[in-house]
């Protein structure tokens, strides 16, 4: 999910990202006229990046067909009976033929081959449960679009981009794929997703019991809705990893961003920064608030990408990028100056942006993904998916902000003529009360922010809880790697005995 925050939406967007995804219509102009004041536009799988495939498996190659499924528009409706194309990817070489399972990703916000990449996990259990894979995308996202290059024009046409239509057309392709593929009929289906797509996998499993025999959901915040957690949870999170991965280093971001009041309140001094953080066009007086918000959204995403290995998910990083960061922020934050201080802050970013070394210039707004869907995940944070945020400063390192819903909603208003129903996604996906539903897994990084509004308790003996204290963001469903923690290596091995499982008990049923 979009991990930009920050204070203004603009800056969780940054321009950039707007232009780059497929947006259309009149959205791109209100977004770029404006500027907002809204905290909760953040998704989890949406950090901004230039990363393609996130693997290290270095010889491990992707191999898929490319399907296309003709999915109605509208579910629960019967006004609307178009249809649209529904891209889904497969591969069946490992598969048994003959009732061996289907592991299916739940696509999240975003082009699903991207994900399909990202998750080097049901690549390496293929062979071992002789499992066919199917990654189907999210629609509004990718290449699924309902209304082809109309389908971000306005609120009509936004009107179908909701989980619940997702969940349904994840339903009604199992079913299609149990009925035209031979061999499927008596396939148990796992559903399996990171993020918003796990949040995805838990729901589908608790909604289409009868289409999916378990789910494994991986870093995925089901709790981050209104009352569940404390909205602070998030950035205190993010801090803990700064401050356990050097010494003063989350004291002295804490302190850095009154040394870029006090430095930016002269032409001079603006002047110094552009050049010391080597930014593409000149920092101005209004600039100051979105320059903040990115370096916020680059500690934010640094410690969701804080990997023991070196990777490419949103950015090329080093192994352990945190505390390669906070090499460059240990000084006494008592006694260092503001000038120092920015030095040391400017180094650290650019391990985030420059690790490669090709980087001309740091560009405030050209950080956002190519292959996630900025605006989708905007729009259904703006409806169902309200998740509230908020630092104050203490017990985070970020400058002190509330979470104001009624803003949220005016902004929300503003941008797409909708409002949020801040209790729907509680009164349809039963909040902190799942203990009725079985056959799920949830696995959390005790490095992850989003770990805060996630399940990290065992709910009973069928809905449990898995925690990777070294883990960043779904680590579990990455490949396999030689610098994996013990921790995550057992965490996989788990999550295929429950496969195993409940394999085992639908083939005793059937
Ligand atoms: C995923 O990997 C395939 C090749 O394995 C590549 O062609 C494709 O561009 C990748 N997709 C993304 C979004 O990175
Ligand atoms: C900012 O300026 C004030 C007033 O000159 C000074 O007391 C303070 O130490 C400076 N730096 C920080 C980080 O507050
Ligand atoms: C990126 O690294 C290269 C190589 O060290 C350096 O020449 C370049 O100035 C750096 N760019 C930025 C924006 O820091
Ligand atoms: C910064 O990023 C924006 C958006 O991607 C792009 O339009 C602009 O050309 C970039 N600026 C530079 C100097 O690279
Ligand atoms: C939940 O239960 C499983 C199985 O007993 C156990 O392995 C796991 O550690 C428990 N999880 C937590 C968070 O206590």
């Amino acid at each position: 999910m979009i991990s930009g925050f920050g204070q203004l939406l603009f800056a969780l967007f940054g321009p950039l990202s707007i232009s780059r995804s497929a947006l259309f219509g009149i959205f791109l102009t209100v977004l770029l006229n404006n500027s907002y004041t809204v905290l909760a536009l953040k998704s989890p799988f949406l950090p901004r990046h230039g990363g393609s495939l996130g693997s290290t498996a270095k010889d491990s190659v992707i191999k898929y067909k490319t399907l296309y499924f003709d999915q109605k528009i509208d579910h629960f409706g019967f006004h609307q009976d178009g249809t649209f194309k529904q891209r889904y990817l497969v591969n069946d070489e490992h598969w048994y033929k003959d009732g061996g399972p289907i592991l299916f990703y739940t696509g999240n916000e975003g082009d699903i081959t991207w994900f399909c990449n990202n998750t080097g996990f049901m690549w390496d259990v293929a062979e071992e449960l002789k499992a066919m894979l199917v990654f189907a995308e999210h629609r509004y996202y990718g290449e699924s679009l309902p209304f082809g290059k109309d389908s971000y024009r306005d609120p009509k046409h936004l009107n179908y981009l909701s989980s619940e239509q997702a969940l349904a057309d994840f339903a009604v392709l199992i079913k299609y794929l149990k009925r035209t593929v031979s061999g499927c009929q008596f396939s148990p289906v796992i559903a399996i997703g990171g993020s918003y797509g796990g949040m995805l996998s838990a729901w589908m499993r608790m909604k289409y019991p009868n289409v999916v025999v378990g789910a494994l959901s991986a870093s995925a915040p089901i709790w981050q809705f209104p009352d569940m957690v404390p909205c602070g949870d998030f950035y205190k999170i993010v801090t803990q990893d700064f401050t356990r991965s050097g010494l003063n280093c989350a004291a002295n971001i804490r302190q850095s961003w009154k040394s870029i009041d006090n430095i930016s309140v002269t032409e001079e001094g603006l002047r110094w920064l552009s050049s010391q953080f080597t930014l593409c066009s000149p920092l101005k007086k209004t600039d100051v608030s979105d320059f903040k918000a990115w370096l916020q959204e680059t500690w934010v995403n640094l410690a969701m990408v804080d990997y023991p290995y070196e990777a490419n998910f949103l950015q090329p990083l080093p192994r352990w990028p945190v505390q390669v960061v906070c090499t460059f922020l240990r000084f006494d934050p008592k006694t260092v100056s503001d000038h120092l201080m920015l030095v040391g802050i400017s180094d650290a970013v650019r391990v985030y942006y420059n690790y490669t070394g090709n980087v001309p210039c740091l560009n405030l707004s050209s950080t956002a993904t190519g292959s996630l869907g900025y605006i989708g995940w905007y729009y259904q944070a703006c409806t169902e998916m309200v998740m509230p945020m908020c630092t104050d400063g203490v017990q985070d390192m970020f400058e002190p902000q509330e979470w104001n819903f009624q803003a949220f909603s005016d902004e929300c208003l503003a941008l797409f003529g909708v409002r949020p129903r801040a209790d729907w996604a509680n009164t349809v996906y039963g909040g902190l009360d799942i203990a009725s539903h079985s056959n799920i897994v949830f696995s959390n990084g005790g490095l992850d922010p989003w770990s805060g509004g996630g399940v990290t308790r065992n709910i009973s003996d069928s809905v449990v809880a898995i925690v990777i204290p070294d883990g960043a963001h779904h680590l579990d469903l990455r490949y396999n790697n030689e610098y994996d923690p013990q921790s995550v290596l057992s965490a996989r091995a788990q999550e295929v005995e429950y496969f195993k499982l409940w394999i085992q008990q639908a083939k005793r049923k059937g």
